[in-house]
């Protein structure tokens, strides 16, 4: 298949440059287009014969379902039924924005979208572009993010090219992914609202317009623990660099001695070793490639940065990867959930 590859500005979009894109969408074809926190590999969601064909470009185990992208917030009405008051409340705070509210579905919503589910995730994204196209297309639109399954989600066209060209119909080139990973997922269906992945709208966040909002146990618990996510993506292996990723936690400057002891000892073996550092901290490391996810201050580029690191380490075939812990600021939860599955949960702790 051949792909065709867009360029535009969100600051300058014009009427038109989006009706092709729609079009394919609402032809049942697959268009991968930029959101605000990663790029999404979308399709009609009411259309079971372009929802399957995500599952088959990405490689994605079927049991794990879409989150639907919609243009207005009167749209969650056709999706779902049952809506709590909590949803009317969220929508009103965080959308359009990094939120996925996880409803009862409507009987619209095919189970080739849902998983096989009885819920729905719905998400009103922020991204100009990503509006516009879902608002053209007049349908909605299933999206995971455009990654094969597995691979850390894409946060720049170029990401989405390496992982999807000439298996899917289309890609928008919006530039860079501002938020960098995935969306809060909240599920509304319980007798407690839950988070079932953390993301940019913190637990802290939520709490001021629901109260009584708790973490997935699943999603804090080591695996060894054996509980099963509700979201049944969380439960997969994911964002796994090729190489053998190691979180070191601690004192900083006994984790940097740490790593430099690790590094030192895999360079001399003849292995490519490669660290996740700061902008404090780089002058620190003089083994391997340093690469820097911005001041440990910006906690927002540390988030943004993240997948674009463990992209370059896989193009360089990187053998060792070391990371500093990043838990202690707001988006630690969020950072933290993805760094330690990429690192198939390796701590090392120097306390
Ligand atoms: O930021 C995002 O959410 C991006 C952009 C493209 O919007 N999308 C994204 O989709 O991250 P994906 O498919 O990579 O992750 C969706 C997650 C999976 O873990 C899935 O299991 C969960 O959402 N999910 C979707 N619908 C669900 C449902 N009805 N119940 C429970 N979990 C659900
Ligand atoms: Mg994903």
């Amino acid at each position: 298949m051949n792909t065709i590859i867009i360029k535009v500005d969100a600051e300058k979009l014009r009427a038109d440059e989006l009706d092709q894109a729609a079009e394919y969408l609402r032809s049942g074809r697959l268009v991968a287009f930029p959101t605000e926190t990663v790029y999404g590999l979308g399709a009609d969601a009411l259309d079971s014969k372009a929802a399957h064909k995500i599952y088959e470009a990405k490689g994605r185990p079927s049991d794990n379902p879409l989150i639907v992208h919609i243009a207005d917030v009167k749209d969650m009405e056709k999706l779902a039924v049952d809506i709590p008051e909590e949803a009317y409340r969220l929508a009103n705070v965080f959308w359009p924005g990094p939120l996925t509210m996880i409803l009862k579905k409507n009987e619209v919503v095919p189970y080739s979208t849902t998983g096989g589910l009885d819920t729905v995730g719905i998400r009103l994204p922020a991204n100009k572009i990503a509006r516009d196209l879902i608002a053209q297309a007049g349908v909605f639109v299933a999206a995971p993010s455009a990654n094969i399954s597995g691979k850390p989600s894409p946060t720049q066209a170029e990401h989405v090219i390496n992982d999807m060209k000439d298996k899917i119909d289309m890609i928008i080139d919006g530039g860079r992914a501002t938020l960098g990973l995935e969306s809060t997922i909240v599920d509304l269906t319980g007798p407690t609202p839950m988070i079932l992945r953390p993301g940019f709208i913190t637990l802290e966040m939520l709490e001021h317009v629901i109260p009584f909002i708790q973490y997935d146990p699943a999603i804090l618990m080591k695996p060894e623990m054996d509980l099963v996510p509700k979201a049944p993506g969380m439960k997969y292996r994911h964002y796994a660099p090729e190489g053998c990723l190691t979180i070191y936690e601690g004192d900083t400057k006994a984790v940097i001695k740490a790593i430099n002891r690790e590094a030192q000892s895999k360079q001399e073996a003849g292995e490519s070793v490669g660290i996740i550092a700061t902008e404090e901290t780089k002058p620190y490391y003089p083994y391997g490639t340093v690469k820097t996810l911005g001041s440990r201050w910006d906690e927002a580029s540390i988030a943004a940065g993240l997948y674009e690191i463990l992209r370059a380490f896989d193009d360089m075939h990187t053998a060792y990867i070391y990371s500093e812990s990043f838990a202690d600021n707001r988006l630690g939860q969020a950072i933290m959930n993805r760094l330690l599955k990429a690192a198939g949960y390796k701590v090392v702790n120097i306390d």
